[in-house]
């Protein structure tokens, strides 16, 4: 089953293949096919199995409790404001394929927050009455370089489509933002990285599981994304810029992101027996390999060379 799903994941996002030359090569799946692997990738956050997962925190030691925690409070309040920030999206649909898939995006992340919502209710045993004082406790651990991406870039782009659906420039940014950023480069590096200290523990099954459900649903989302700048920043050097811009800007900002609490941005940090280089490296290489699908590359003379 673990190899079923780690070849369906790979499919359609260029990040996950081995090398930029193999991504530059790969058939990105368009909003129809995304559409279809969505109906054949269904799960149920309500379905997973925790019982093993809070027998396993029980045990955990303090420190690694506390990194637990604070690696998922960026999951769980991410997922909050990517679905609700998802809406100028939708709205922004140019056909009735790319408008069914995105529909679908939407309540994948919706699904995402049910997810860590419970994680935190049944196995961290947060468990406020209300999800709203929930979502204000954890929120207490984010850093600024999170509030900046989240609350104000990613809020800032959301209303620019909003206003006008039809501006193809604030499309490209906000995909830039959203796909290539935040799910490309923070959520599915947070991932790997927190996925990897479990299974090498051997511990939270359960999580492990959704994790890696959630994961693929990633990488479907990051596919739409890099079908959607292929075919418009990667067919306009006005939007190519736009997009390298955006992405280029917000670089510094996701590596904060990144930065565990008790460190400043800069330091050399560790997190699950990861150090920084280590998580930067994943996220930058993973990156490279997108763009090199989208044919932008960062460096604005190597796509006129090329
Ligand atoms: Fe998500
Ligand atoms: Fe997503």
């Amino acid at each position: 089953m673990t190899v079923a799903l780690h070849e369906l994941a790979m499919q359609g996002d260029p990040g996950t293949l081995a090398s930029e030359d193999q991504a530059s090569k790969l058939k990105l799946m368009n909003p129809q096919q995304l559409y279809e692997l969505w109906e054949r990738q269904h799960w149920a956050s309500q379905d997973i199995d925790f019982a093993q997962d809070k027998r396993d925190w029980a045990e955990m030691d303090d420190p690694n409790k506390d990194q637990f925690m604070w690696g998922l409070s960026a999951f769980f309040i991410g997922e909050e404001r990517v679905t609700t920030q998802f809406s100028g999206l939708v709205m922004a649909y140019q056909d009735e394929q790319e408008e069914a898939f995105l529909t679908t995006q939407q309540v994948d992340e919706a699904r995402h927050v049910q997810f860590f919502d419970r994680m935190y209710r049944e196995v961290f045993g947060v468990d406020d009455a209300d999800i709203r004082d929930r979502l204000a406790r954890v929120r207490r651990d984010l850093n600024q370089s999170f509030i900046t991406l989240f609350d104000e870039e990613l809020v800032q782009a959301g209303q620019k489509l909003i206003a006008d659906p039809s501006d193809i420039g604030a499309k490209v940014e906000f995909v830039a933002i959203y796909h290539m950023v935040i799910e490309g480069i923070l959520a599915l590096t947070g991932q790997n990285f927190i996925t990897q200290f479990c299974e090498r523990e051997g511990i939270m099954p359960g999580f492990v599981e959704g994790f890696g459900k959630v994961a693929r649903d990633e990488h479907r989302h990051v596919a739409y994304g890099t079908w959607f700048l292929k075919e418009t920043a990667g067919k306009n050097e006005v939007l190519a810029q736009r997009m390298r811009d955006k992405i280029v800007e917000l670089l510094p900002v996701a590596a904060g992101v990144l930065v565990p609490v008790g460190y400043d941005i800069g330091d050399e940090w560790e997190l699950f027996g990861y150090n920084s280089a280590q998580v930067n490296e994943f996220a930058y290489a993973s990156l490279t390999r997108r763009l090199k699908a989208i044919g932008v590359p960062l460096i604005a003379a190597e796509s006129a060379a090329a």
